[in-house]
């Protein structure tokens, strides 16, 4: 099944020369139950295209559909309302409300939909994240890494159906990326999320069902990997070149 279906997708921002086309007429689709890896060169367009999919940001052209819901067709109430039920989004830049403590910002969106704080979950996450001491901590008291590691959370709290991330291990150490990996994976085990990650980690995009390489605004392949552990495949895509990391000959990436 498609959760996500996009159909021409263009954003567009400036004029003449100014002109940059962050999203470029991209039609693609995102399976559900699948680790997809949005892959691509900075600038090259991911955010803008991870918002418009996840319905923060209407696209100049082209049609989102989620869970065979036509996002920009809908009232704007309606669609906010949509994406606190369905998807669960991990900002590049976080965006913690700063008036907040770190357990807040993990409650709110619960709190705006009026739903039931899985306590169980919250302690694994909290655990899991190395946020346990910092729980009364405003986000300015947080290094980057605490404020990410906050903003994952508060995301994955809600069990959504649908997990966007943006760079959701760019501001954190190894040792807590492999151990995020390691919870998306079982996340997406027992809940059977879906994850659409935008990386420029090696170790993400090895263990995503799907890669689908982005540049200049544009998805220049896709690659469809069957055991996700990083065996198989090994294609060396165009699109890999000029990134910091490249596939091995088992398909797996390596810097
Ligand atoms: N609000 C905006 N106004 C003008 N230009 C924008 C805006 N948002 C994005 N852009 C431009 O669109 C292009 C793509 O930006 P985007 O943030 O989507 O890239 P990215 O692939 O996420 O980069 P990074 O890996 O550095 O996060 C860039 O050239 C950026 O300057
Ligand atoms: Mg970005």
């Amino acid at each position: 099944m498609r959760i996500i279906e996009a159909e021409g997708i263009s954003k567009h921002y400036g004029e003449g020369e100014a002109l940059v086309k962050s999203v470029d007429q991209v039609t693609l689709s995102i399976q559900a139950h699948e680790i997809t890896a949005i892959v691509g060169k900075s600038g090259s367009g991911k955010t803008t295209l991870l918002h418009i999919l996840g319905g923060l940001e209407p696209p100049d052209a082209g049609t989102v559909r989620v869970l065979g819901r036509s996002l920009y067709e809908l009232p704007d109430s309606r669609r906010t309302r949509f994406r606190r039920e369905h998807i669960g989004f991990i900002f590049q830049k976080f965006q913690l409300i700063p008036e907040l403590t770190v357990r807040q910002n993990i409650r709110l969106p619960l709190e705006v939909a009026g739903k039931k704080v899985d306590r169980e979950l919250e302690a694994e996450l909290l655990s899991l994240l190395d946020l346990e001491d910092r729980v009364d901590f405003y986000p300015h008291q947080l290094s980057g890494g605490g404020q990410q590691r906050t903003a994952i959370a508060r995301a994955l709290l809600v069990k959504p159906e649908l997990v966007l991330a943006d760079e959701p291990t760019g501001n954190i150490d190894q040792e807590a990326g492999a151990a995020l990996l390691e919870f998306i994976r079982e996340s997406h085990r027992r809940f059977g999320q879906t994850f659409v990650v935008v990386t420029h980690d090696p170790e993400v995009a090895a263990m995503a069902h799907r890669r689908i390489f982005i540049r200049d605004g544009r998805v220049s392949e896709e690659i469809f990997q069957e055991n996700c552990s990083g065996e198989g495949g090994g294609e060396q895509p165009e699109a890999a070149q000029g990134l910091p990391w490249k596939f091995s000959a088992e398909g797996r990436a390596e810097l």
